[in-house]
């Protein structure tokens, strides 16, 4: 029998201060719980626990088979709570808060409650650690016998029912310690960290840059930024020579390493001769996001004397924020009479994208 999971979800979140339960926070578009609710095993039972005056807006986010249920002032409380309405022999106490666990971690703590009668998931200390006194440095603490405890936490429900009393503590292994049972532990993971204040909430972010230019064909019609502009030749090319598009697609791909436009769409494929701006942006869209990443920002400037880009900016924007999937800021400047483009005889763009790593 898979153990129950009780996901403690009830705190306020006052150390992240944005004035509503930490679990309802959102983190690339979803709430910190539904990103727990995500990352957990199949299992028997699932108790949601949340804050008493929040219940309506967790009720929305909880799979229709989780019990969800009020907690109370202490965290202690809110597993005591969850603990209550078990059933299962064995249990697992989460926190909300950890909601980028892997799955791993889930069956190491559950493998070891065959031997345990609770397990905790804990990481080495990297950093030396002292025991001070007011301003006062008393003495280095041995790191090679200490772990920083994460969840989940692995218990006998009816031991861990029976250790409860009112003495405070930091998590409910602690109770268990202190009665005497037996507590194991098992490796945990960086990515099972506590989202407590609001550096947290930041994640890993990917700067990338690439540049473009194409002469002026005396033919058919100008492409740039995907958008046609039928007073300006085409720029020529293998493809429909559309520079800005091309300089963004290559800041896409340096910022999640993934090579260049010639390296990765070949610049002699016979799939994109003449091929449009979109279908650059959109299949180097899909490849960013199938590495893990999304887009932040992307930022473009076009180099040029002709066409006049203010006219035409908004346009432009909107057409390629719509395909990037995030906001695209396009600019332009003309070169002050110098080098090839100051005659008009080409175009030339530079771009920077900024994308950030999924978890
Ligand atoms: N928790 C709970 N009931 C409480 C307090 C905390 O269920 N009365 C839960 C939190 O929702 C969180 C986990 O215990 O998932 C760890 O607590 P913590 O990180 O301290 O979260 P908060 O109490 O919400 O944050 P803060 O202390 O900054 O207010
Ligand atoms: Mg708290």
């Amino acid at each position: 029998m898979t153990p129950a999971i009780i996901v403690v979800a009830a705190g306020r979140g006052e150390r992240l201060g944005l004035g509503i339960p930490k679990a309802l926070v959102e983190i690339d578009g979803k709430t910190i719980l539904e990103h727990c609710l995500e990352s957990l095993p199949e299992s028997e039972q699932l108790i949601v626990v949340a804050p008493a005056d929040h219940l309506f807006e967790f009720e929305k986010l909880i799979p229709k088979h989780a019990e969800l249920i009020s907690g109370g002032e202490s965290r202690q409380q809110s597993a005591l709570n969850g603990l209550k309405i078990a059933k299962t022999e064995k249990v697992l106490i989460h926190d909300a808060a950890r909601c980028f666990v892997p799955l791993e971690v889930f069956e190491r703590v559950t493998e070891a409650l065959e031997m345990f009668d609770a397990v905790i998931p804990g990481m080495p200390v990297s950093d030396t650690i002292k025991r001070i006194e007011g301003e006062r440095v008393l003495e280095t603490v041995d790191r090679s016998e200490l772990v920083a405890a994460q969840t989940p936490q692995g218990f006998d429900r009816e031991k861990l029912l029976a250790s409860f009393d009112s003495v405070q503590v930091t998590d409910e292994a602690m109770l268990m310690e202190q009665a005497g049972h037996n507590v194991g532990w098992v490796r945990g993971d960086v990515r099972s960290r506590k989202i407590t204040t609001e550096d947290d909430l930041t994640s890993d972010s990917f700067v990338g840059i690439g540049v473009d230019s194409h002469r002026f064909s005396d033919s058919g019609t100008l492409r740039l930024g995907t958008l046609e502009i039928p007073e300006h030749p085409q720029l020529e090319g293998h493809s429909d020579g559309d520079a800005l598009s091309h300089a963004i697609v290559d800041a896409l791909l340096a910022a999640a390493r993934l090579g260049d436009i010639g390296s990765v769409f070949g610049v002699d494929d016979p799939e994109f001769k003449g091929a449009s701006g979109d279908k650059f942006l959109s299949q180097t869209i899909k490849f960013v996001q199938k590495a893990g990443f999304s887009v932040i920002n992307v930022s473009c400037q076009i180099i040029a004397d002709k066409p006049k880009i203010s006219p035409l900016r908004v346009q432009l924007q909107s057409k390629l924020s719509e395909l990037v999937g995030a906001p695209v800021s396009v600019l332009a400047t003309t070169t002050d009479g110098l080098g090839f483009l100051s005659d008009a005889r080409g175009v030339a763009a530079v771009a920077t994208a900024s994308l950030k790593k999924a978890r």
